[in-house]
């Protein structure tokens, strides 16, 4: 069986997470639900990135120390990610032993093969984004952060070096020959312009300061060197290996998809690349970089305090359901290179269009003309069963076989808004099938044993096995919905069971003329637009402070 590793970024625990956060990771999820519903066997990653100076400088303005101030963080992450239904693997924190471990070996072998050398560094220092900018770099933003616009600071360490200059025309090679490896393509040209003004050594550690009171370095400490310990982008990036790197993990190495978002491109599209080259890793298929979120068509920052919150997201899961805020997110979100808006009026237009009057009011017209008509029990469309021959525009076998194959197509390129709107075709064409067909018509006059009555058990057979494979298509996003559509119809796929078979017109799976079928409830209530946008709900607490901790 083939393997699919997806990863998102390991999140910064000195902030909560907002909808940037959730975007990638429910991205990434719907990814993940495509890949196994096509039958693979999926290795999905997210996380927490914890050894960050910010992170200990925040815990240390609200009197906290890093290990708490990260488990309280690192929480809030995971609970937030469990709130949108995510179905990761696995969830690493970097500042678990097992991560630790396997970080100072990586750093060690890299010294080990000459890749990682001690030196002096001077360069710009970005206090905000802990990162070290070029000369040219900084002089071009006016000696600002480029990301924060906070003022730069010239410094010069003591340092051991990653020989990242001597992977220059591997790397340039790599890119050239495999196009797929940094997407979407102007991430790719971005990357290959500054690859054009050559690769220069960059430092992998920083000085461990002195050491805190508790004896208990907030980092990963450099092989034999307790003065210098990881740095924070390093020991970062090795997450993606360490968590695979047990034996029965292993197998799931490179990854397919690391997604990741544009402002951390040059970390994951060349860094991390030639490290893994130095340690003689193959390489990961592809890093995705999408684009932004932005609000109400500004950018979302803490100065303007405009962050899309978890309290926020929590009152979209509340009032139209999490399976409404990942459709939106999946569909609407800054995947490609063009920031996307967070609307609350696009939130609803799409809610309605696509979900309560698309797979929602054709389901629920689909169950009811089956309730009605055919007392709950799903009619046999007798020789009719791939289609009616006098409407040869709905050549149901082949149409869904065509949507299906695209959809695939589609997800196996990340495109995946595409791959789910390849089912909500699929529920328009069932609402074109109805209105051409008029089967509420037809019903009038067809007493059972005549051709109308065939006809009409062959029409609305054909809507139900048509919309059964939509929803197949769109689960990825809702899972809930689907979920609650197929227990309704006795159709839930046995799990493990690939799309492939699932979705075969007629084939094992299909639904099975004389089974009950009801109609169920509303899989989505349709939304005022007029109305106001959700309340927030309440922010959860933090861990530990409730009342029965004191
Ligand atoms: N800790 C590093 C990543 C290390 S990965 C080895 C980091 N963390 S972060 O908390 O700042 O998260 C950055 C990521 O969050 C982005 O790459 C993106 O995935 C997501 N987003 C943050 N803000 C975003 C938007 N406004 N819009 C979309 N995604 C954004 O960088």
């Amino acid at each position: 069986m083939s393997t699919v590793y997806l990863t998102t970024p390991i999140y910064y625990v000195n902030e909560r997470p907002h909808i940037g956060h959730c975007y990638t990771t429910v991205l990434t999820d719907v990814a993940a639900r495509f890949h196994r519903l096509f039958g693979r066997d999926v290795f999905f990653l997210t996380g927490t990135d914890e050894h960050a100076d910010k992170v200990a400088d925040t815990a240390a303005a609200h009197g906290m120390t890093a290990p708490r101030w990260a488990d309280r963080n690192a929480e809030h992450f995971r609970a937030a990610f469990e709130l949108l239904g995510v179905s990761n693997d696995d969830f690493i924190r970097t500042s678990q032993d097992r991560h630790k471990h396997r970080v100072g070996r990586y750093i060690a072998a890299l010294q080990a093969s000459g890749h990682v050398y001690k030196g002096a560094y001077t360069g710009w220092w970005d206090a905000s984004q802990e990162e070290y900018l070029t000369e040219t770099t900084a002089k071009e933003h006016g000696f600002k952060s480029p990301v924060t616009g906070k003022p730069l600071a010239q410094r010069t360490e003591d340092n051991y070096f990653f020989r990242l200059s001597a992977f220059q025309d591997r790397l340039a090679g790599h890119i050239a020959a495999n196009p797929e490896f940094i997407m979407p393509e102007a991430r790719r040209n971005e990357v290959l312009g500054r690859l054009r003004q050559g690769l220069t050594d960059v430092p992998v550690s920083r000085s461990a300061g002195p050491a805190p009171a508790d004896g208990q370095a907030w980092g990963v400490l450099m092989p034999d060197d307790p003065a210098h310990k990881v740095y924070v982008w390093i020991d970062a990036l090795f997450n993606y290996l360490s968590v695979i790197d047990t034996e029965p993990r292993r197998r799931y190495w490179p990854p397919a998809v690391h997604v990741i978002a544009k402002d951390i491109l040059w970390f994951h599209a060349v860094i991390w690349p030639c490290m893994l080259m130095a340690l003689g890793e193959p390489l990961p298929r592809t890093v995705y970089a999408h684009s932004y979120f932005v609000r109400d068509g500004r950018k979302m920052s803490k100065s303007l305090g405009n962050f899309v919150d978890m309290g926020l997201i929590g009152g979209y899961c509340r009032d139209f359901s999490r399976d409404a805020l990942r459709w939106f997110l999946a569909t609407q979100g800054p995947l490609g290179s063009t920031d996307a808006d967070f609307a609350h009026d696009k939130f609803v237009e799409v809610y309605n269009a696509e979900l309560a009057n698309g797979l929602g009011n054709c389901a629920a017209r689909v169950g009811n003309m089956i309730e009605k008509y055919c007392a709950a029990r799903l009619p046999d469309p007798g020789p009719h069963a791939s289609g009616l021959d006098d409407l040869p525009a709905y050549a149901w076998p082949s149409t869904t076989a065509a949507l299906v194959r695209a959809a695939v197509a589609h997800a196996d390129s990340f495109e995946i808004d595409q791959a789910l709107r390849r089912g909500v075709d699929l529920v328009r064409q069932v609402d074109g099938y109805i209105n051409a067909t008029e089967p509420f018509k037809l019903a009038k006059r067809a007493a059972a044993g005549t051709p109308e009555h065939a006809r009409l058990s062959a029409i609305l057979y054909h809507c139900a096995e048509a919309l059964r494979i939509a929803s197949l298509l769109m689960s990825p996003a809702i899972p809930d919905a689907c979920a609650a559509l197929w227990n309704a119809w006795g159709c839930a796929p046995p799990a493990g069971t690939p799309l492939s078979a699932l979705s075969q017109w007629g084939g094992p799976h299909s639904l099975r003329p004389g089974a009950p079928l009801h109609k169920g409830s509303a899989l989505f209530m349709r939304a005022d637009p007029a109305a106001p946008p959700p309340t927030p709900m309440q922010a959860p607490a933090d861990p530990g402070t409730g009342p029965s901790a004191s």
